[in-house]
């Protein structure tokens, strides 16, 4: 049985493929406390479910999500946010094994910015809109912004992200390596095509797409003598897999691969 949700819509557009979508269209998709726990619900069940190999993220056409709620934030003291560690549930995320995509339309600002930023693969149509305004209201990113923008676009342009508030469009995005690529223009085109991507690696031996999750992410955590390490003993390992003989043998043979996923 389903569960029912309130602020994101959650659906199969192919057997392989979950698909949510953030519904909170009047607060432009402002992560409040109850989507955010719904997202990560939603998240673990695809993420166990053998039948599913990759997720899509989105939201609406005009915003992918424009924050953190702050009308739930506003009046939170720093007892409140200490004690009960606050956007700690944030983190759920990097936890999944399974691809996310996430397909960014119109406004990803602040906490928007930063759940798009925990995703795998980001694509943006023309209209997406990037940046971290929080200074704007007097205080900083918080659900890990500041951290992934510096590794990913460096200093300076994280420094002029965090401290002016300034949106970013898609081309600049893409640009600074935020995202994979802008897709064409057209209502639904993102989303089309992270379904595509998703099916794309949803195709593919899911041991070796969690192998390749763990192995890219590591990057972020070790240091190159390491990380190299790690990827070799994890590129080992995927020899002990049914996939990777199926793999190798239909290469041979001249056919199509079919992955058992073990
Ligand atoms: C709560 C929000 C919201 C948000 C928009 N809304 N963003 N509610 N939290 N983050 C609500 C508005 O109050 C309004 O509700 C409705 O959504 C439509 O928004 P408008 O402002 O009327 O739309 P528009 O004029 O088109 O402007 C779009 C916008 C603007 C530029 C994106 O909404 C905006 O600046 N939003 C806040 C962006 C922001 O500061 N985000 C960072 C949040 S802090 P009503 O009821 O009036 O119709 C953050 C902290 C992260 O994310 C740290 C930890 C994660």
């Amino acid at each position: 049985e389903a569960p029912q949700y309130e602020n994101i819509l959650v659906s199969r557009p192919d057997p392989s493929v979950v698909l949510v979508q953030l519904n909170r269209p009047k607060a432009l998709n402002a992560l409040s406390s109850g989507l955010f726990k719904e997202l990560n619900e939603a998240l673990k069940i695809a993420d166990e479910d053998g039948s599913v190999g990759a997720i899509v993220l989105t939201g609406s056409e005009k915003a992918f999500a424009a924050g953190a709620d702050i009308k739930e934030m506003k009046d939170k003291t720093f007892s409140d946010a200490y004690k009960n560690n606050f956007l700690e549930s944030w983190g759920e995320i990097g936890r999944l094994r399974k691809p996310v995509i996430a397909a960014v339309s119109g406004y990803a600002l602040g906490g928007g910015c930063e759940l798009a930023l925990m995703c795998d693969i980001i694509l943006a149509s023309p209209t997406a809109k990037f940046g971290q305004p929080e200074i704007n209201l007097g205080v900083i990113p918080g659900g890990g912004g500041s951290q992934r923008l510096a590794k990913v676009i460096g200093k300076s342009r994280t420094m002029e992200l965090v401290l002016t508030g300034r949106n970013i469009s898609a081309k600049e995005a893409e640009n600074w390596g935020i995202v994979s690529r802008v897709v064409g223009e057209g209502e639904g085109e993102v989303v089309k095509e992270a379904l595509t991507t998703a099916k794309l690696i949803a195709g593919k031996s899911q041991i070796a797409v969690q192998a390749g999750k763990e192995v890219v992410n590591a990057a972020y955590d070790l240091n190159l003598a390491e990380g190299l390490r790690f990827e070799r003993r994890i590129f080992h390992g995927l020899f002990a897999t049914n996939d990777q003989k199926e793999g190798m043998a239909a290469f041979a043979e001249k056919r199509k691969a079919q992955f058992t996923h073990s």
